[in-house]
């Protein structure tokens, strides 16, 4: 905010939770609110900057001549998921960050990866100051009968003492659970710290370029603050997982937010077992099996996440509101996005929530994160306002605008044939969409939520 118009050199003042930078001591800090974090930094050096009559020269050379990140070689983890999210393995000397908010299974899958890969005869070593040796025996011998021989531990939580390890004894693979339990020391600070996190990824990085040891850090991530999640190492590292989901639902998305060596757009569906994370075959079908049976408020919609569609029950509750604000509240669903929709609804399409408590969300744990997901959510809306059902085998996707209109989403035909794969019959699309038809599936284009609500809702159909 204010705090950035200062120029660099003077800004000598950082706070240690989120790194924003001030001029001058301040008791808050105003880019996070947190008290007491403004420390001052180490001193600036004072260097003139070089010119050019004082610098040596490089020499440009053909781009053509340069091979691709991508096309470097890949070391398979024996993890499926994790080598599918990673397009084939880990690339020697990189450095991943697994980032997740605590107790998502980040131990889990690095445990499985780490078991997977020792047992595919590499030299796995496991870094943990997070928890005691016995815990981490507990989880592995709850995912494998054996241990291999080459799934070596460290108990050391300096990031220096890490560093020279991986560079005296090369492992094949490193993994560093979590990145918030190392410190380096001589820097001030607690471990976890946002000078403590930085500057531990950064020794250990540096370890893993020098023996081209790749590495995995695991990143606790907090709901809100991010603190060394994605955002505070993205550019300490090559490649940036996230797994998500919610820890009161067994699965689990695994996604590249970041990938120095491939594209980013493989998602792995997991669900959490008695056994570890298994990778489930049919995600669509899993998560409909809880759909309930006969109520209003519900309908399913089809995303796409990476390059595969997914079926999701969108649910929505409307109650009168009590005193104050109405409540929005939903899981899974951005709650702007739910409080923008239901001004539309209300604007656009005579729906009257205004005054209503609104409670929405998208069934079994998963982020229904893409605008194709604004239909269903304001036709369940609709639909538990006037406590009139939706037939069971209708779907429906699109975006909606801020003029009530149903904009076009990506891939409608992969769409439509996932949702006619899993039986259902109708699918309200957004007009203009180019699709072909399909044998056991109406289509009912609709150009606006008028029209959609009307063509979906059981009582006026
Ligand atoms: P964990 O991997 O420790 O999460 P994180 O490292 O992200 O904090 O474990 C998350 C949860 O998974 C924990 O509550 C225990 C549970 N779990 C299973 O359900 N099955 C298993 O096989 C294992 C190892 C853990
Ligand atoms: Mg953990």
């Amino acid at each position: 905010m204010m705090a950035m118009v200062a120029s660099k050199s003077s800004l000598n003042y950082s706070c240690t939770k989120c790194g924003a930078q001030y001029p001058r001591w301040t008791g808050r800090c105003a880019e996070c609110g947190s008290w007491s974090t403004v420390m001052e930094d180490a001193a600036p050096d004072n260097a003139r900057p070089t010119r050019a009559s004082e610098a040596r020269a490089g020499s440009s050379i053909p781009f053509r001549s340069i091979a691709s990140d991508a096309s470097s070689p890949k070391l398979s983890l024996f993890e499926a998921n994790l080598d599918l999210v990673l397009q084939g393995g880990l690339v020697p000397g990189s450095v991943t960050l697994l980032a997740g908010e605590p107790g998502i299974g980040k131990s889990t899958l690095l445990a499985q990866a780490a078991l997977a890969s020792a047992n595919a005869g590499k030299f796995v070593m496991y870094v943990t100051g997070e928890e005691s040796p016995g815990q981490i025996i507990l989880r592995l011998k709850r995912l494998s009968k054996t241990l291999p021989e080459s799934l070596r531990f460290l108990d050391a939580t300096d990031a220096g003492t890490v560093a020279a390890t991986i560079q005296s004894e090369k492992p094949d693979l490193t993994i560093v659970d979590s990145i918030q339990s190392m410190l380096v020391s001589g820097l001030s600070g607690e471990p976890g710290n946002v000078t403590q996190v930085k500057a531990s990824a950064a020794v250990i990085a540096e370890a893993a370029k020098h023996s081209g040891s790749p590495v995995i850090l695991a990143g606790q991530m907090t709901k809100d603050g991010d603190i060394a999640g994605p955002r505070l190492l993205e550019h300490l590292v090559d490649t940036v997982l996230l797994l998500e989901g919610d820890d009161q639902h067994r699965f689990r998305l695994l996604r590249a937010l970041k990938h120095r060596f491939g594209p980013t757009d493989e998602v792995a569906v997991l669900a959490m077992t008695e056994s570890g994370l298994e990778s489930v075959a049919d995600p669509s079908a899993e998560l409909l099996r809880e759909r309930p049976l006969e109520t209003t408020g519900t309908i399913v919609t089809c995303l796409i996440e990476g390059h595969r569609p997914l079926l999701l029950e969108i649910q929505a509750l409307v109650t009168p509101a009590g005193y104050g604000t109405p409540v929005r509240r939903s899981t899974g669903i951005d709650t702007s996005r739910l409080g923008l929709l239901t001004a539309v609804l209300s604007r656009r399409a005579g729906i009257k929530v205004l005054d209503k408590d609104i409670y929405a969300n998208a069934a079994g744990g998963i982020r229904a994160r893409e605008p194709a997901a604004d239909l269903a959510l304001c036709l369940a809306i609709a639909s538990a306002t006037g406590d009139v059902g939706i037939d069971r085998n209708t779907v429906a996707f699109g975006e909606v605008g801020l003029g009530g209109e149903i904009r076009p989403v990506s891939l409608p035909d992969i769409r439509l044939r996932e949702c006619e794969r899993h039986g259902f019959t109708r699918a309200i699309i957004p007009k203009g969409s180019k699709v072909q038809s399909l044998d056991r599936l109406e289509i009912i284009p609709v150009a606006n939520l008028r029209e959609a609500i009307d063509r979906s809702l059981i009582a006026s159909a």
